[in-house]
């Protein structure tokens, strides 16, 4: 282990800083303060804070054995006994009554009248749109940050950056390879609806004419934008394999009929012209600044003047970092080997660096979905 020396910082902040630091470390002032009524509370609210940051991992494994044991769905049409659900679960009495418990002190379930039941956090869980895949999904990540100094370290080939291929075809200039485009493309898709929302929610497209989607995938996000704005032409620019499976969806719901489908790579190809709006819907966040700097500078050389650009993403609070963009996006991107998740000064710095003006961070409701940004050409 390595041994840690104060610095030798004489300013008062300095001395104060080290002081705490010694106060802290002291097993004699833990003991103490254990009798002091209110500080003994908030050092036991530190306590249990430092214990679910410990047991992080855990939990989310437990929700997710419910996932995968189908529990939460199972308790859908009411109140099942421990019996009950270890003969659903295949899994002996004792054993499933380990994980409902766990559960239960996770609030995902309760306990009442000699059976389990979903709470309301049980309930949103089955509810919320691409919730359920972004659960099992998260086993991928979970292999990746087995062990995470790797992942911090610069490790190139993780279970990530095979998943989304377009990350390999990047670092090895692949272009747009033959992929599992399809199975990416539905992850997107079911937990799209949510991003969109919330960004439609945040910035008005009352205006706009003509959209150009960026890395649309299968269209989940225009077809919001059909729903609430049914006047805006919609076009939608992706990699070939992703444009075929969005072709798929054409028929099977009129707000994604009149979507014009684009085949091409916007690191490779001119983009088409004639928008007054482009949107970049969670596609920065997988590139490095030099890429992310690429696809900035061919969208402003694609707008009008005056045209805009629309950035909704999880971004990172900077000096105020958050747990769901600072900790769980960052790591996700950083596992893919070619993202980063940007804080809006970041993001202004690009934007300003490839000509655009005007850039604006739009305050939404639940930033832990998206954050949104535009700027003007
Ligand atoms: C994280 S997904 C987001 C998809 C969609 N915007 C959404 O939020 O559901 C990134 C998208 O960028 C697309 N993409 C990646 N590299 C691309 C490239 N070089 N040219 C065009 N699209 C690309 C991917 O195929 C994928 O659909």
């Amino acid at each position: 282990m390595k041994t840690v020396l104060l610095n030798n910082d004489r300013s008062l902040s300095g001395r104060f800083y080290q002081f705490k630091v010694r106060l802290f470390s002291s097993l004699r002032f833990h003991q103490f303060i254990r009798k002091v009524p209110i500080i003994k509370y908030l050092i036991n609210y530190e306590g249990g804070r430092i214990y679910d940051v410990m047991a992080g991992f855990v939990y989310s494994q437990i929700l997710h054995s419910l996932v995968e044991l189908d529990i939460l769905q199972y308790l859908k049409s009411g109140g099942r006994s421990l019996s009950e659900l270890s003969n659903f679960t295949k899994i002996e009495e004792d054993k499933t009554l380990t994980l409902l418990r766990s559960a239960c002190a996770l609030k995902l379930i309760y306990f009442k009248n000699n059976s389990y039941w979903l709470s309301r956090m049980g309930v949103q869980i089955i509810a919320i749109p691409g919730l359920l895949e972004m659960i099992r999904h998260n086993q991928l990540l979970y292999k990746d940050l087995d062990s995470p100094v790797s992942i911090l370290k610069g490790k190139e080939n993780t279970y990530l950056s095979n998943f989304w291929p377009y990350v390999k075809n990047i670092k090895s200039n692949l272009g747009s390879k033959k992929d599992n485009s399809a199975q990416y493309s539905k992850l997107m898709q079911t937990s799209q609806r949510l991003v969109a929302e919330e960004t439609l929610d945040t910035f008005s497209l009352t205006g706009f004419k003509n959209i150009l989607d960026l890395g649309g995938g299968t269209g989940a996000f225009l077809y919001e934008v059909n729903r609430r704005y049914p006047d805006i032409e919609r076009s939608l620019f992706d990699l070939p394999d992703v444009i075929n499976e969005a072709e798929k969806n054409k028929s099977s719901n009129k707000h994604f009929a009149n979507i014009r489908l684009i085949a091409g790579s916007f690191l490779e190809d001119d983009l088409p012209k004639g928008f007054d709006l482009i949107s970049l819907v969670r596609v920065l966040y997988d590139h490095q600044d030099d890429t992310a700097e690429k696809i900035l500078s061919c969208v402003y050389k694609a707008l009008p003047n005056d045209g805009k650009l629309l950035i909704t993403e999880p971004m990172s609070g900077g000096i105020n970092p958050s747990k769901s963009s600072d900790c769980y996006f960052s790591f996700y991107t950083m596992a893919m080997t070619t993202g980063k998740v940007r804080s809006f000064d970041e993001h202004k710095a690009i934007l300003k660096k490839v000509g655009f003006s005007r850039v604006k961070k739009h305050v939404g409701s639940a930033s832990f979905i998206t954050q949104v940004i535009t700027a003007e050409k």
